[in-house]
């Protein structure tokens, strides 16, 4: 199949603060960045030559991915001074295309696991002569996406970006962030300016009477945008609910040098990262803990994300919540659904006891 172009340039607000200091496709789920898990799939897919269209912190991709070669494909990096938006992200790397007009070049957002059969997608594509195929995907809640509803030849007949009202809803089936194009449909992308692909380019492909067709899929998919669906994508790699090649689906994962007390219970998919230490009795289950963070005896952490470096102390109870880089929860602290504490915060200790049905 060739080439594909990975849309890795967003800011990941609703990370925060995770994605103050690693752009959100670098963020580790299950020990490696999401990036890395979707260009292992595209290589296995047959894809040898990836271009990351980067923009915010696009230092941080060449630093950790090189040229590609530890992960057995080509890596071109094109880069925007200022953010372009989805269309013109992919406008702009295609400079760094190396296909000709008529060939399929696939297309990834950044942030998403999907179990999608890249190379069935780009096989169908070639066969039916469309301008543009995408991958659809069904989920219960479409608002937060791009609506795409489709004929019964899967002819897509609009779309609609994050709709707003009820008559908006006209479907369940959602843009899934993966689309093989023809490349000369890339090139005549307006350049040098910003441009919304969901927004622009699709609606316009369909007003100019071109084939554009949307293949439902129910295999796994997973947008990784909000702090919650990241720490379920990194369990379900973890568990093996969502694909990665090669691994042994496993209660949880502990990465080099990770170290767990014997008395520690860790479960639903955790991962903890390179030196990172669980002490004691402590309970880790469906977490992350980055590289080098700390669970002290006693304290309970389900849910969550536990940035690199932090310190969780002795008795704290964290559920459902992000504790950035560095900071330190105190001893006896409780941390529930939604909390996000900022990077090298310090939380002191508490004797106060919460009740825990709260
Ligand atoms: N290079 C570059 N420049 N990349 C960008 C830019 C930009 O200006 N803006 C966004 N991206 C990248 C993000 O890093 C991400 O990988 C991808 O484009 C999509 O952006 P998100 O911000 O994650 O969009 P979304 O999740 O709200 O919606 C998109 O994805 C949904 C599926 O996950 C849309 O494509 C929806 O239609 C779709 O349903
Ligand atoms: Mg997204």
């Amino acid at each position: 199949m060739g080439e594909a172009i990975l849309l890795v340039g967003g800011q990941g607000t609703r990370l925060r603060p995770l994605t103050l200091s690693t752009p959100k496709p670098m963020l580790p789920v299950a020990g490696l960045p999401v990036t890395v898990h979707q260009i292992l799939r595209a290589r296995d897919a047959g894809v040898t030559r990836v271009v990351l269209g980067t923009s915010y912190r696009a230092e941080v991709f060449a630093e950790q991915l090189g040229d590609g070669r530890d992960l057995g494909v080509e890596i071109a990096y094109a880069v925007e001074a200022e953010p372009l938006g989805t269309g013109g992200a992919i406008r702009n790397a295609a400079d760094l295309l190396t296909c000709a007009p008529h060939d399929p070049v696939m297309v990834l957002n950044g942030d998403v696991l999907s179990g999608i059969d890249y190379g069935a997608l780009v096989a169908g594509h070639a066969a039916s002569g469309a301008a543009l195929t995408l991958h659809l995907t069904r989920v219960d809640d479409p608002t937060a996406y791009g609506l795409v509803p489709t004929d019964g030849d899967d002819r897509v007949l609009a779309f609609r970006e994050k709709p707003q009202t009820p008559e908006e809803i006209v479907t369940d089936q959602i843009n899934a962030g993966c689309y093989v194009f023809t490349r000369s449909v890339i090139d005549q992308i307006p350049g040098g300016r910003p441009v919304s692909v969901e927004r622009e380019t699709f609606p316009e492909l369909l007003d100019r009477g071109l084939l554009v067709r949307g293949v439902v899929d129910d295999a796994y998919w997973l947008d990784l945008g909000t702090p919650w669906d990241f720490v379920r994508g990194s369990a379900d790699l973890v568990r093996g609910i969502a694909p990665w090649s090669g691994h042994e689906p496993a209660p949880y994962l502990l990465l080099p040098g990770a170290q767990v007390s014997e008395q520690a219970v860790l479960g639903q998919g955790t991962t903890v990262g390179r030196g990172a230490c669980v002490h004691g009795d402590a309970v880790v289950e469906g977490s992350v803990l980055m590289d080098g963070s700390v669970v002290e005896a006693g304290a309970c952490v389900i849910d969550s994300v536990i940035g690199q470096r932090a310190r969780i102390e002795a008795g704290a109870t964290i559920v459902g919540a992000v504790i950035g880089d560095d900071a330190v929860i105190g001893a006896g602290n409780e941390l529930r659904h939604g909390a996000r504490v900022w990077p090298g915060v310090t939380l002191p200790p508490t004797s106060v006891r919460f009740s825990s049905d709260a």
